[in-house]
């Protein structure tokens, strides 16, 4: 396979010339260098079967199980490392997975967790005729953009990341509700983190709601956060879904959101992720 690398922008590249169900060693190298880059890599026209989905996931990692999202962990039978992302409803009236049709927020996989997922891939199977893209932003971008002064306030400060609300704003399966950033459910990460393989520095923010700056007041905490916030779209890749499509994205890097579609129309979405390498690791300044 000869893999062609092409950048989307700023952040994400297309990645041609592979067949994601019989990739080798030398290619995954040559995906691995162009995924450090460029932190979002899309394959077009693929043809996975989960057994596909997983081989390929592998060569990241170690598999993480899927979150528990307001509609619980949902996965295809038989296969309890693939997450389904979903607004279709089976026979009994239940999603058969998560997030629905509505918007997802901006938010990087599994932040409040201690060792937050490294990478995410997501397949599509169905997909609706508009509607339903999924956007990405780059933190290393984001970062760049700030003033100096504003990276040298946060860089030594944590953020507390809630774990109480899913993407979609659906608490999550057997959670309490809360609103108190400080002490709801969660973990704190330092704000301005390095890559381990690549050295970059990026902002890691997790999600905006019931986010908390450690050791301020909460209504500091907030003024800041929306100013930090402020710069998360300095480069942004959207991505309008094909039927094979599979995109995979680095969560210490990005963060991703995604658009509403038709509640009428079906989209049916096969996601992995892979074990986090260790906690978000402060950079020094
Ligand atoms: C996700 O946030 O993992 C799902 C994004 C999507 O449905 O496009």
């Amino acid at each position: 396979m000869s893999v062609e690398v092409i950048p989307t922008g700023t952040v994400g590249a297309e990645v041609r010339g592979v067949d994601l169900a019989a990739v080798t060693g030398a290619a995954i190298d040559a995906i691995k260098q162009a995924w450090y880059r460029h932190d979002v890599l899309a394959f077009r026209n693929q043809r996975l079967t989960d057994d596909d989905l997983l081989a390929f996931s592998r060569h990241f990692g170690a598999l993480d199980p899927p979150p528990n999202q307001g509609a619980g962990r949902k996965s295809p039978p038989g296969y309890p490392d693939v997450y389904v992302v979903s607004n279709v409803l089976d026979e009994q009236g239940e999603p058969i997975g998560a997030l629905g049709d509505g918007e997802a927020a901006w938010h990087t996989d599994m932040s409040y967790a201690a060792e937050p997922p490294d990478a995410s891939m997501l397949y599509s199977l169905e997909i609706p005729a508009i509607g339903g893209d999924t956007w990405f932003c780059g933190m290393k971008a984001a970062l760049a953009r700030m003033p100096r002064a504003l990276v040298d306030r946060i860089a030594p400060l944590d953020i507390k990341h809630d774990g109480t609300y899913d993407s979609g704003g659906y608490l999550r399966k057997g959670l309490a509700a809360s609103a108190d950033p400080r002490t709801s459910v969660g973990t704190p990460h330092p704000i301005v983190i390095r890559h381990p393989m690549s050295g970059d520095r990026a902002l890691y923010l997790g999600r905006r709601r019931n986010a908390y700056i450690m050791g301020l007041e909460v209504a500091e905490s907030e003024r800041l956060l929306d100013e930090i916030w402020s710069y998360v779209e300095a480069a942004v890749y959207v991505h309008k879904w094909a039927l094979g499509d599979l995109v995979l994205w680095d969560n210490r890097t990005t963060m991703h959101r995604r658009d509403s579609f038709d509640p009428g129309a079906r989209r049916v979405m096969h996601r992995t992720q892979i074990k986090g390498s260790g906690a978000p690791r402060r950079a020094a300044q």
